[in-house]
């Protein structure tokens, strides 16, 4: 399966999740903005294309370019994956999966999510602007829940809870 992984990264998770993977299928990596340039011959000789982005505001970023490329590649293994501070186990996780593909999309592609963190430190100002504002609001919530304040108090500091064990769902559907 010769695997081609692309991916957008703004602190490091993403890329360091799409190493991985292109590690362990001995595949290609390539950041978003150099597959931009490519032309379509350059995807054609990939049996298996990944694409991974990461979670802003219960999207994927820049997911729309991948989509709008599988429709000429319904003849290859498809994968998005998705890093996120959130927890494996949180319930948002699940509704962001589902709300990224369409039932159409989701008969040749598959979606993936991959618990990574929050890196204050590689953070450019306005994403940094946003979690501030983000994690606030959450302090301020009058009805929060006991999971919404464990959640603002661990969004409001850099925490790494990634580990390599997460792309395994991932390689065994890649069939390695
Ligand atoms: C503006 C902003 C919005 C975010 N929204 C979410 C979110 O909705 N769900 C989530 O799990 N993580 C969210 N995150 C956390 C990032 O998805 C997480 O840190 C991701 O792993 C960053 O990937 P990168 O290191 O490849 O840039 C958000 C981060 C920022 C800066």
């Amino acid at each position: 399966m010769k695997t081609l992984v692309i991916y957008t990264s703004q602190t490091g998770f993403t890329k360091r999740y799409a190493e991985w993977i292109a590690d362990r299928m001995s595949g290609d990596l390539i950041d978003l903005k150099d597959a931009q340039k490519k032309s379509a011959e350059y995807f054609e000789e990939y049996d298996a294309i990944v694409y991974g982005g990461w979670a802003m505001a219960g999207t994927v970023v820049k997911v729309k370019w991948f989509l709008e490329k599988t429709v000429n590649w319904k003849n290859k293994r498809l994968v998005v994956f998705c890093t996120g501070g959130s927890p494996i186990d949180n319930p948002d996780v699940d509704t962001m999966l589902q709300k990224v593909l369409t039932d159409e999309q989701r008969e040749y592609i598959k979606a993936f999510y991959c618990q990574a963190g929050i890196n204050y430190e590689n953070m450019n100002t306005p994403s940094r602007l946003a979690m501030k504002m983000f994690v606030s609001a959450l302090k301020k919530k009058k009805d929060a829940t006991d999971d919404e304040k464990k959640m603002a108090e661990m969004i409001s500091s850099t925490y790494d809870i990634s580990d390599i064990k997460y792309i395994e769902p991932i390689v065994s559907y890649l069939g390695e």
